[in-house]
């Protein structure tokens, strides 16, 4: 091993002055004894040297500039293509504080176990120190974190997905307060070792601390796994540190950090709404985000705040103000094409990262679902792709979890207020699955409590994000399952208790919806046109909001019929619409002991508020 250079922390530039951040960067290097320290200024000269650096080393291909300027392709190791839920760990001091839905190390055991991985992991590598912000650069409701990464990609990445850089210091001064992040790819390269292009490690940790807030990432180089902004911080410590604002004497309601896109929604009249929704992962939040309103809605205008992250707090006003903590998008790239989400594509037309998507013979990239296949591409492996090997083999050009890493301000349908240090005042909540039968296209709570039933309650099937088996149900409370930096039953006490706290002070609360997409029919096809489309159940939602829409209640909420919906420009029969909305006794009753399955594992400090809401739902359903 190569002996750790001494000193090297103390090569801090002038402008980083916090004491705290400087000795803790001391101590990293010399546990992980890079052979030396970048510390990122966030420049666009950095940013394109450190591409550069990346195509010389094999790791980035430059794309084609006629094509697509100033962009590049990365394909990982085929072992790390996704977020790694099972190696994901909550180390709370306690087990019932990480919950049944999370898995948990006693802090000592984890640190024991992470300390000899640690120990040189960097050796032979550049360590980045990456100052970031979540949220605008000084809003009350951003929160800075520095990760210390072994990776240039993810300087990179972080570049774009956050407000990455020098300023970052400015605000975080002598003494202000950070999230401490250390990632590595685990892979130390001996004196003369020549590096691999996705260099990474079998052996893989993703390791959050929620009392002191530090998050330790090891093996992996991929995604949430390694850009430990966005699920690690954005989702896991803040939801902790959302509810820890709560706890104690001064009745502060604390906040949210959730997995929901933000949108504005403007109506002919000019009034503007904004929405935040929680879909489970792959199920179309950015392409809901960047909604293109149909032929039909004249005057109707979507813009996007936010496609994957909302942090939410209240306000003097008494509103929920949110803010899109990334600067950028990190998402799925197959399925995204001009019909199903224009914006996107026009988002991606420059200064983008593709990792895992294939590439073309004139330099550009391709995914399944993009566009006609090309008659020979390089699939995300290396290797020759063409339709008919993709016949014979079932070969995919692209990864499933293929991604695009793109600023926000690429996005033509950008918020004017998406970088509002104040955020936006939320209107209404989604949340919504991927089921193929019982969940109604759309249902309106009733109430705050029901929807947070529904919310808590909800299921989806699985999809390439997550691991296992495709297509099975699986109950996804508010879309944060492999996000939840705490006890989950905690988390719904926290929603219940926030909302009674706004109610008491007088403020209107967000009314909560559950939507459904994706029921199909009896030829396993899906029913809703989706995309776009979701338009019209949008404009119910907001319509409802102004109390001009109707609907019919049922056991479990209001819904609309067939009448209530604007059905301008599009052929949807109302038998269709049965097919999408209708309430199946049996299937509910089979659902609700799936919900009371929920329950018995959530058993230990679950709101006697949601198995109550249960019960009611079951009588209104024998009635
Ligand atoms: C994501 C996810 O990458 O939810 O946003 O998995
Ligand atoms: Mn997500």
């Amino acid at each position: 091993m190569n002996a750790p250079l001494k000193g090297l922390a103390m090569q801090a530039p002038a402008y980083v002055r916090n004491a705290k951040l400087i000795a803790w960067v001391a101590e990293m290097a010399a546990l992980c004894k890079p052979a030396q320290i970048h510390w990122c200024d966030g420049s666009a000269e950095e940013y394109d040297r450190l591409c550069q650096q990346m195509v010389d080393a094999g790791t980035f291909k430059k794309l084609n500039p006629a094509k697509r300027p100033n962009s590049f392709l990365a394909t990982s190791d085929p072992s790390d293509v996704a977020r790694v839920e099972d190696r994901t760990y909550i180390c709370s001091a306690t087990k019932e504080d990480a919950g049944p839905t999370n898995n948990w190390m006693a802090p000592a055991e984890m640190r024991a176990t992470l300390q000899p991985l640690f120990d040189g992991c960097m050796q032979g590598r550049t360590m980045y120190v990456v100052p970031f912000s979540m949220g605008p650069l000084g809003s009350p409701i951003a929160h800075i974190g520095i990760e210390l990464s072994d990776s240039p990609y993810v300087a990179v990445n972080m570049k774009i997905m956050t407000r990455m850089g020098r300023a970052v210091y400015d605000v975080l001064g002598a003494d202000g307060e950070f999230v401490p992040c250390v990632h590595t790819v685990g892979a130390p390269l001996a004196d003369g070792q020549k590096d691999v292009a996705w260099p990474c490690n079998k052996t893989k940790y993703i390791v959050h601390y929620p009392e002191t807030r530090e998050i330790w990432s090891y093996g992996s180089g991929y995604g949430g796994n390694a850009l430990l902004g966005k699920k690690c911080f954005a989702l896991r410590i803040a939801s902790k540190m959302g509810r820890a604002a709560s706890e104690g004497p001064s009745g502060n309601p604390g906040w949210l950090a959730e997995h929901m896109l933000i949108l504005g929604v403007t109506n002919p009249t000019g009034k503007k709404y904004h929405v935040a929704a929680a879909f489970p992962s792959a199920c179309g939040k950015t392409n809901f985000a960047m909604l293109i309103p149909p032929a039909g809605f004249d005057g109707w205008k979507v813009t996007t705040i936010g496609d994957d992250i909302a942090w939410i707090k209240p306000g003097a006003d008494g509103k929920l103000h949110a803010i899109n903590p990334e600067a950028g998008y990190f998402g799925v790239a197959p399925g995204t094409n001009m019909q199903t989400n224009p914006n996107c594509m026009a988002s991606l037309d420059r200064d983008v990262i593709f990792t895992n998507v294939a590439l073309t013979d004139d330099g550009d990239v391709w995914w399944e679902g993009m566009s006609e296949a090309p008659a020979h591409a390089i699939d995300w492996q290396g290797k020759d792709w063409t339709p008919a090997i993709a016949r014979e083999t079932g070969a995919k050009a692209a990864h499933p979890n293929a991604r695009f890493t793109v600023a926000a301000t690429n996005n033509p349908a950008l918020d004017e207020a998406w970088d509002d240090p104040k955020g936006v005042a939320i209107d209404a909540f989604i949340f919504g699955g991927r089921r193929s039968t019982t969940v109604p296209l759309v249902t309106e709570a009733r109430n705050w409590v029901e929807g947070v039933y529904m919310a808590a309650t909800m299921g989806s099937e699985t999809t390439a994000a997550a691991a296992g088996q495709q297509g099975v149900v699986r109950r996804d409370p508010f879309a944060m399952l492999p996000f939840m930096g705490y006890n989950m039953s905690d988390y719904f006490q926290h929603w219940l208790d926030l909302g009674k706290k706004l109610e008491a002070s007088g403020a209107r609360l967000p009314k909560i919806y559950t939507t459904n997409w994706f029921r199909k029919g009896e030829d396993g096809k899906f029913v809703w046109p989706g995309y776009g489309e979701n338009m019209r159940v949008l404009k119910w939602m907001i319509d409802r909001i102004e109390q001009k829409a109707d609907g019919s209640e049922h056991v479990f909420g209001v819904s609309p019929r067939y009448e209530d919906l604007n059905w301008t420009g599009l052929d949807f029969s109302a038998e269709q619409f049965r097919t999408v909305t209708s309430i199946d006794k049996a299937a509910w009753l089979a659902e609700l002991k799936l919900h009371a399955e929920l329950f018995q594992q959530l058993a230990h400090h679950l709101p006697q508020e949601l198995p109550a809401t249960k019960a009611a739902i079951e009588k209104r359903l024998a009635a």
